[in-house]
């Protein structure tokens, strides 16, 4: 399995990330268990979680996909087969970058998850209300005390991304060497405007959420109508509009094309991008899995890349 390394941080990754928001959510326990053995079987590695992870479910609190994963981790022993990466700062009990939220939280985290360092701690969303040096300053420390290999940004706007990186550099403390955004075939401006060409200037890793566009780039979704009552109707609303239905159509086309299906597609085409180091991806089910990691074997030709930016320009 090709690794590729994560900007500077000497880590390296399989270019597709499992997204562990469905842990806990719309997978339970043994189900996880399979899907992550699956995974690591196949040669990947990198695994996201976050400590609000899945709080939003009616019931749950937070730190419920950290648990099923460090749950697994206990029992398989592979914890020097995988890069955990996980968050702070979204978590309502424990919101914001302040130093001590983050030396909290970061406890909470390593105890769930069965483990006494994290690969990548990444600052879920930017905290305006504490000051950028109080949070580098933290994470160096955590870095220092070999709790965190390397830390990384998520949901940041490139002039604060900017602010941060010069300010490690000035002060020495700890530097973002990720980046997670927002970014697949149709989420593309925010991160192609700004942060895709800082990453690439700075030598900072990508792995990018919402890869499958929570699931309308799979293309089994052929209406609005067919959302309706499904656990991630929230999130797909906005994508059934005139741009979303040339994406699919140009993907359907592309997919034949490859004997490949949409999702192996959408996934293939984030994989090939310049700025990206890997998509972060989710799956359900096994068979959901087989075909998503098979996104990993196909190389888009460049009239098929060059057709699906047309499409969803
Ligand atoms: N940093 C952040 O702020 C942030 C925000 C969001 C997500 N994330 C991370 O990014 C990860 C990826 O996001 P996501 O999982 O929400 O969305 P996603 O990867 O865009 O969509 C994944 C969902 O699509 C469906 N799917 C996947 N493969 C399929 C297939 N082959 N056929 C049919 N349906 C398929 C599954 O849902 P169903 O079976 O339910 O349809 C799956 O859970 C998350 O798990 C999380 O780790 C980070």
């Amino acid at each position: 399995m090709e690794r590729r390394p994560l900007g500077r941080s000497g880590i390296e990754i399989a270019p597709l990330v499992f997204g562990g928001n469905v842990f806990g959510w719309t997978v339970d326990e043994a189900t996880s268990f399979a899907l992550l053995d699956r995974f690591v079987e196949d040669g990947f590695n990198g695994i996201d979680t976050a400590d609000s992870y899945s709080a939003w479910v009616p019931g749950n609190q937070g730190g419920e996909s950290e648990t099923i994963i460090g749950k697994w981790l206990r029992q398989r022993g592979r914890r020097d087969d995988v890069v955990v990466i996980s968050k702070v700062g979204m978590l309502e009990s424990r919101k914001g970058l302040s130093a001590a939220n983050i030396l909290t939280s970061v406890e909470e985290s390593l105890r769930r998850l069965n483990t006494d360092y994290l690969d990548v701690y990444f600052a879920h969303i930017d905290d305006e209300t504490t000051p950028l040096e109080e949070t580098l300053e933290i994470f160096l420390r955590l870095i220092q005390d070999g709790k965190v290999r390397t830390i990384g940004a998520s949901n940041y706007s490139p002039s604060r991304l900017e602010a941060a990186m010069d300010l490690a550099e000035e002060r020495g403390l700890a530097r973002y060497e990720v980046l997670q955004p927002l970014y697949n075939l149709y989420d593309r401006a925010d991160f192609e405007s700004g942060l895709a060409p800082l990453a690439q200037e700075r030598n900072i890793g990508v792995i990018c959420y919402f890869a499958l566009a929570s699931g309308f780039l799979t293309g089994k979704y052929r209406s609005k109508d067919d959302i309706e009552g499904r656990a991630r109707a929230r999130m797909l609303g906005k994508y059934f509009d005139a741009r979303g239905m040339r994406i699919l159509s140009e993907l359907r086309t592309i997919a034949e094309e490859e004997s490949a299906t949409p999702a192996q597609v959408a996934l293939a085409w984030l994989i090939s991008r310049p700025a990206v180091t890997a998509p972060i991806a989710s799956a359900t089910s096994l068979e959901q899995l087989n075909e998503i990691l098979g996104s990993a074997q196909l190389q888009l030709s460049e009239d098929a890349r060059v057709r699906l930016e047309a499409a969803s320009a």
